[in-house]
């Protein structure tokens, strides 16, 4: 007892002494656990009965120790999940997390910092707008440019509409849609997230509001197709309210004609964004950088941190140079908070009220790594891609995507089972991991770079295993 207190809840606040042991062991654990991911299978082993038994002792009336919680916890997630850390996942936009961004959660986790308001949180809040106006400029944006860390692309793009209804009509922040007068569209192309039709049901626009526009060949949306649409609508009443370019598609990593998209949202007077979720990273090396010529004139950007820059999860970022804009929609007086600067407070400023210090594993890993290591990192995923490309050509399979970033679409040989089935064996098999999605109106085997460490080993392992996927006793 603390005088007349009880005494704090020891199983919620340890002392000193238990926290520094613990905290050792964890990281003994989990280095030795992650090095075990990275050599063994890529695919979750875990047997999904057990951890449901296993779950359903856990009624939480009798407290359990903390030491046996932590290792039963890892053991989960060393047998439970797909890993990112395994350098033979080609896979979806998910990076092997690097060490700073690591360290970031670390120390965040220890002072859980509240992002709300530069009043509780000032050092935390300056860290993140430096970070985001070093982005900013590096994507060429106007000098004053801003924004904020997000949880998620999905959360930045969802910004991105939401931003565009507000300057599209300044009665939309009270009266919603019906401030229109006539239903409102947006654009992107076929081959855009599909997050995009939850973006357009959540700002209450529908979904069917989000316009599809063609791509070409090499899916890219078709900036022809993309004016006649809006010509055609506009004709019909509608009223377009953004265009989104992807800078890296999700499917095949293309780049839509930017500066082509650009020049019709100026026309029609429309929000231009550009989604370069992933394709983002790119602006960190000097021999890429051009690729994405044209996101400079963009009224926003999306780019995910925990994508390409490979930090760990939740880290997206919303960046503009129309930080007014950004202020009126997301307006809101509330006396309790401990600080009202409108063009600084996060809560006067996006769409979360509590958040956690997601910038400090940018603000690391940046600072660690600098322009020219990430321009490396980014550099070093296209030398793997490209290996891969050369051993799967040569083993008879064709390259249907000109991406020129590190995302390779293949079809196999003749003779072989279709797409679905080889990667159903290849993941089955567990030696590497490779996703299928349709590209160019054919399903094809999606393979991308999102390890920092793969080696020309691993490319070895996954050719193998695709082939062997596809042979036959596959
Ligand atoms: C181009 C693009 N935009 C947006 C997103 C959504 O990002 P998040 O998963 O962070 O919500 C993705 C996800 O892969 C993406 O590829």
């Amino acid at each position: 007892m603390d005088g007349e207190l009880p005494g704090p809840v020891t199983a919620l606040f340890p002392d000193a002494q238990l926290i520094e042991r613990v905290e050792d062991w964890l990281t003994r654990e989990l280095a030795a656990a992650s090095a075990r991911a990275a050599r063994g299978p890529v695919m979750p082993t875990l047997d999904r009965a057990q951890l449901q038994r296993e779950l359903a002792a856990f009624d939480f009336e009798s407290p359990r120790s903390l030491e046996p919680l932590l290792a039963w916890t890892i053991a989960q997630l060393e047998h439970g999940v797909v890993h990112l850390n395994n350098p033979r996942y080609f896979g979806l936009f998910n990076p092997a997390p690097n060490f700073p961004a690591q360290c970031a959660d670390r120390i965040a986790g220890a002072f859980n910092p509240q992002l709300a308001s530069s009043g509780s949180s000032p050092a935390p809040v300056a860290i993140e707008a430096h970070v985001i106006g070093a982005i900013a400029q590096r994507a060429g944006l106007p000098s004053g440019a801003g924004g904020h860390f997000t949880t998620s692309g999905s959360e930045a793009n969802c910004t991105a509409l939401i931003c565009a209804l507000t300057r599209a009509d300044p009665r939309f922040g009270t009266l919603g849609v019906r401030a229109f007068n006539g239903p409102v569209a947006f654009y992107s192309s076929h081959e855009c997230q599909p997050a995009w039709f939850k973006i357009a049901h959540q700002c209450g626009v529908g979904r069917a509001a989000l316009r599809l526009i063609d791509v070409d060949a090499q899916g890219r949306m078709d900036a022809d197709a993309l004016a006649e649409t809006l010509r055609r609508d506009r004709r019909e009443g509608i009223v377009p309210v953004l265009i989104s370019a992807t800078a890296g598609t999700t499917g095949a990593g293309m780049i839509d004609p930017l500066r082509r998209c650009a020049a019709i949202a100026h026309e029609h007077g429309v929000w231009y964004h550009v989604d370069a979720a992933w394709g983002g990273a790119a602006l960190c090396s000097q021999r890429l950088r051009g690729l994405l010529a044209g996101i400079e004139l963009a009224d926003s950007i999306t780019i995910d941190a925990h994508k390409w820059f490979a930090t760990t999860m939740g880290c997206g970022m919303f960046i503009t140079p129309h930080r007014t804009v950004l202020s009126e929609a997301f307006r809101v007086s509330a006396d309790f908070m401990p600080s009202t600067l409108e063009s600084v407070d996060p809560y006067l400023n996006s769409v979360q009220w509590s958040r956690r210090f997601m910038g400090l594993r940018l603000f690391l890993s940046l600072a660690a790594a600098g322009w020219d290591g990430y321009g490396a990192h980014v550099e070093r995923a296209l030398a793997v891609i490209e290996r891969a490309r050369e051993r799967l050509v040569g083993r008879g399979w064709s390259a249907v995507n000109d991406s020129q970033l590190a995302v390779l679409c293949v079809l196999p040989p003749p003779g072989f089972p279709p797409p679905r089935e080889i990667v159903r064996r290849l993941l089955a098999d567990g030696r590497a991991w490779a996703a299928v999605t349709t590209f160019a109106g054919r399903e094809v085997v999606r393979i991308c770079v999102t390890h920092g460490q793969s080696a020309l080993a691993d490319v070895e392992a996954l050719v193998e295993g695709l082939n062997a996927a596809g042979g036959p006793g596959g």
